[in-house]
């Protein structure tokens, strides 16, 4: 038997070729935008577009715009290959492939910047990713003119920032946030976790259990302030170098929340922090 393949296009017009003709069948379609080294995590991503969709795309693209001069884009794992039948195994539709001059022709000049959600948390961190993730998905929706597209809520954030771009500038897709897929001892799956030692890697789960403790402290009434630092206390003694932040917030908008206990609000846990040479993100509902 041979092995399932997906059909792979490189070129903004092949794409809206297949898309169009999918949609002139009546199809809807599900656009899942990643930037490759793909897991588990991405998976789920094609599986939740497929429930809702009859067709998936997945874009797999290394962003250049919305990594800093000394972050990692160089050594952002790349394999298209891996990647291409990992989407075939799970019946993803089409792999879109563009390579950088295809996706920033010469003489572009254009940047979709926003205030408000953007600006805290990973925008303090890193002033120029929200402006290259919004420019990216924004050209990624106009080129495939999904139906919907899913992104996962481990970038919730991104996910926050993506919903205001769509409404501010009426790009008529719906965005789906699937739930974060999580290793067994509940490290959050990302494509950075690659970057781990052995030993970084068991320090790992201090992140997601320093964050459930403070979350549920949270819910259950205690002051945020004290939860927050419990947390970062906590990551500290495990071995991680610097926490960025450890911040509960409006799930919403992400206003700060606190300092003592929240009512009423829905809020969101958020967390930051360095393992060796490695940046880990993560976040939960909390209550
Ligand atoms: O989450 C990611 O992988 C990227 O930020 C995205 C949304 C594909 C844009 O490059």
């Amino acid at each position: 038997m041979t092995a399932p393949t997906v059909k792979i296009v490189r070129t903004v017009a092949e794409l809206r070729a297949q898309v169009g003709a999918w949609k002139a069948a009546g199809e809807r379609v599900a656009l899942i935008p990643t930037m490759g080294a793909l897991h588990e995590g991405h998976l789920s991503l094609v599986r939740l577009g497929q429930k809702r969709a009859r067709r998936t795309v997945a874009s797999v693209f290394v962003n250049p715009r919305q990594f800093a001069p000394h972050e990692d884009f160089d050594a952002y794992p790349r394999g298209e290959a891996r990647d291409a039948e990992l989407l075939a195994s799970v019946g993803c539709d089409l792999m879109f492939a563009p390579d950088v001059a295809e996706m920033y022709a010469p003489g572009f000049s254009t940047t979709v910047n926003l205030t408000g959600v953007s600006e805290p948390l990973e925008g303090a961190a890193r002033p120029l990713f929200f402006g290259g993730v919004a420019t990216v998905v924004t050209k990624l929706l106009n080129q495939a003119q999904p139906d919907l597209a899913v992104f996962g809520e481990k970038d919730y954030q991104q996910l926050q920032v993506i919903k205001r771009v769509v409404r501010d500038l009426d790009i008529p897709v719906e965005i789906v946030g699937a739930p974060t897929a999580r290793a067994d001892d509940g490290l959050a799956l990302s494509s950075r976790n690659a970057y781990l030692s052995p030993e970084e890697r068991a320090a790992a789960v201090a992140l997601p259990d320093a964050m459930k403790a403070a979350a549920k402290a949270v819910a259950e009434g205690g002051r945020v302030d004290e939860a927050e630092a419990r947390a970062v206390a906590a990551l500290t003694a495990a071995g991680f170098r610097q926490v960025d932040y450890v911040d509960v917030r409006d799930a919403d908008d992400l206003s700060r929340l606190g300092p003592g206990p929240i009512t009423g609000a829905k809020g969101r846990i958020l967390v930051a922090a360095w393992l060796g040479k490695t940046r880990l993100i993560d976040n939960m509902a909390v209550g």
